[in-house]
């Protein structure tokens, strides 16, 4: 359930970093357990610091997901939407052809993590960042001044996030095995688990606060990518004019953020920027369904049903 910072030092003390058992040995994944949640071990100081001294201000939007829910889609779109005055979407010279679209939304854990949290003090207004943290475990700073801080969250089919989470670790660990991934899914202790409280989380928090948590879901957006950018844009308070909607912007800024064209893009297929991860991994298929070529009916049913309960039929997941 929902509890509120501890000092640190207890929650250091109480947090020694330890791997799932058989999942992987490399340490860049262990996770453990905080505050009724599995957050990724290396950034447990940042998360800690960030409940400590974030100071949210007026226009801050917030982008929170699971891992490998569409994170980077949603960076790319909201960063490609909050800055087209600066950055128009058809220019040559547009960050997002050049800069992976983490580099364009910081990531919060790392940045605090890392010390850096006066590098976000020192950005100018608006500032977009990103979290995966659950919202049980957001700094008070955020979830009870909500007017100064706007949210939105995006989610998809757990089973879809899983698939993906493991060609994702793959890369780190080759020999990782699908089933025990499964199980940590099913048993709510995968990274950033469990995902039904995760989603849970902001689902009750937009119901709660619609003008300030916006939920949108991964697979929503791909039947609909430009009526969702137009749900963000009217959401962050920058709605699409009618010249823009006549000049096409829209369009050209769901064709800049699809996976197709930043897939495409050098940037993203070489080199890392900045994390333990390379550029290219963020982009692997998209879509959906290809969780049937891993898992047998049976598995797919079991992890439906768990989450379905868990989410006791209220949040329109699978
Ligand atoms: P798959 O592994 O199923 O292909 P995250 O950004 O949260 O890490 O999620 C990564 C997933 O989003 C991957 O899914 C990746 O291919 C997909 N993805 C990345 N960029 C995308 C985009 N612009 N549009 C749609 N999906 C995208």
């Amino acid at each position: 359930g929902a509890v509120g910072p501890e000092p640190f030092m207890r929650s250091a003390e109480a947090l020694p970093a330890i791997p799932v058992e058989g999942l992987t040995d490399d340490p860049k994944l262990w996770v453990c357990f905080y505050q009724g949640t599995w957050v990724l071990a290396t950034v447990v100081p940042g998360i800690i610091s960030i409940q400590r001294s974030f100071a949210p201000r007026r226009g801050d939007v917030v982008l929170a997901s699971p891992p490998k829910s569409g994170t980077t889609w949603l960076k790319a779109l909201a960063f490609a939407t909050m800055a087209r005055g600066a950055y128009p979407p058809a220019d040559a010279g547009h960050p997002l052809l050049r800069l992976n679209p983490h580099q364009c939304v910081p990531y919060m854990e790392s940045l605090f993590t890392a010390g850096k949290e006066g590098a976000m003090e020192a950005l100018p207004s608006p500032r977009l960042m990103s979290t995966h943290m659950h919202h049980s475990i957001l700094p008070t700073s955020i979830t009870k001044n909500p007017a100064d801080c706007k949210i939105i969250y995006i989610c998809r089919d757990p089973k879809d996030t899983l698939v993906s989470f493991w060609h994702f670790v793959r890369k780190v660990n080759p020999n990782i095995s699908f089933s025990d991934m499964f199980e940590a899914a099913c048993n709510g202790t995968s990274v950033c688990g469990p995902i039904w409280d995760h989603v849970l989380g902001y689902w009750n928090a937009s119901k709660a606060s619609p003008e300030t948590v916006l939920f949108l879901r991964y697979e929503d957006m791909l039947r609909d990518p430009a009526g969702n950018a137009r749900k963000l844009a009217r959401f962050v308070g920058q709605p699409f004019s009618p010249a823009e909607e006549e000049a096409g912007v829209v369009a050209q800024i769901v064709r800049l953020c699809s996976i197709e064209k930043l897939k495409s893009l050098e940037v993203n297929n070489t080199g890392s920027y900045g994390s333990p991860f390379a550029n290219d991994w963020y982009f692997r298929r998209g879509g959906t369904g290809d969780w049937a070529n891993h898992m047998t009916p049976d598995m797919a049913r079991r992890l439906d049903a768990i989450v379905e309960e868990k989410l006791g039929g209220s949040v329109p997941l699978v």
